[in-house]
């Protein structure tokens, strides 16, 4: 793992967006992993910075969502992909048909699970930008869940409702069921960046890097991953 410690939040979402737009200057058409939460908001508004300043158009590329919550619908302001919309997708070039974010708004959540998966195996993330939970998770790969896995339909673990109930009127509200990909899809992508801001994480990120590689923290596993660069502001990193 590279690991990258800068002063704060603000130095920590230019590195992230800067290594983006490297990318996307260097392979227009490049596939991107994206994440949600509020560590990458910094980080997507850099992106659309840049944009404006006509530095880099998204026009050619290809996104791919790590997940979204089941019983929102689309439109729900909590939905994720009513997040990227309003955070990214809707300031910037990209063209809605290479935008892939896993549905839940279907019935059939394990044939949507599927056809997500059968979409990623036939694609290749080129950089995944993963957030971590207080509990190690990535994605919504809870604590305990297999390093094989794929998309999968996944049971929030109640520390992620917790932590997620500041965007929700109440916990009641905070769903418990989503679609993620799983830990061999995240570990498919050619190279990815993982986000870490504020005391809260100092934990997690502490067990992620000198920990066992363990189930137990999902975030364990980038560790097998040949190209992770692990981008954190001085609060997140204060356990190192
Ligand atoms: P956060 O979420 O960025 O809102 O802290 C991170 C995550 O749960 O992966």
């Amino acid at each position: 793992m590279n690991i990258i410690t800068v002063k704060d939040y603000n130095e920590l979402s230019r590195t992230a967006g800067s290594l983006i737009v490297e990318l996307l200057q260097r392979k227009p058409d490049a596939t991107l992993g994206l994440a949600t939460g509020s560590t990458p908001l910094g980080t997507y508004r850099y992106l659309v910075e840049r944009y404006r300043a006509g530095d880099i158009s998204l026009k050619a590329a290809q996104t791919f969502n790590l997940d979204e919550y089941c019983g929102l619908p689309r439109c729900h302001p909590q939905s994720y992909y009513h997040f990227m919309y309003e955070n990214l997708f809707r300031h910037v070039d990209i063209q809605p048909d290479n935008v892939h974010i896993p549905c839940t708004e279907a019935g059939d959540l394990q044939a949507q699970c599927d056809a997500y998966n059968a979409l990623l195996n036939r694609s290749c993330v080129d950089l995944q930008l993963l957030g971590i939970g207080s509990n190690g998770h990535i994605g919504f790969c809870e604590p305990g869940t297999p390093f094989d896995r794929e998309t999968f339909l996944t049971r929030l673990s109640e520390q992620t409702r917790l932590d997620n109930q500041r965007f929700f009127n109440s916990l009641e509200e905070v769903p418990t069921t989503a679609i993620t990909m799983g830990i061999r899809n995240i570990l498919q992508a050619r190279s990815i960046v993982l986000i870490a801001s504020g005391r809260a994480k100092a934990e997690c990120v502490a067990q992620m890097i000198n920990g066992p590689i363990t189930e137990q923290v999902p975030a364990s596993a980038l560790r097998q991953h040949a190209d992770v660069t692990v981008i954190l502001d001085e609060e997140a990193a204060s356990l190192l």
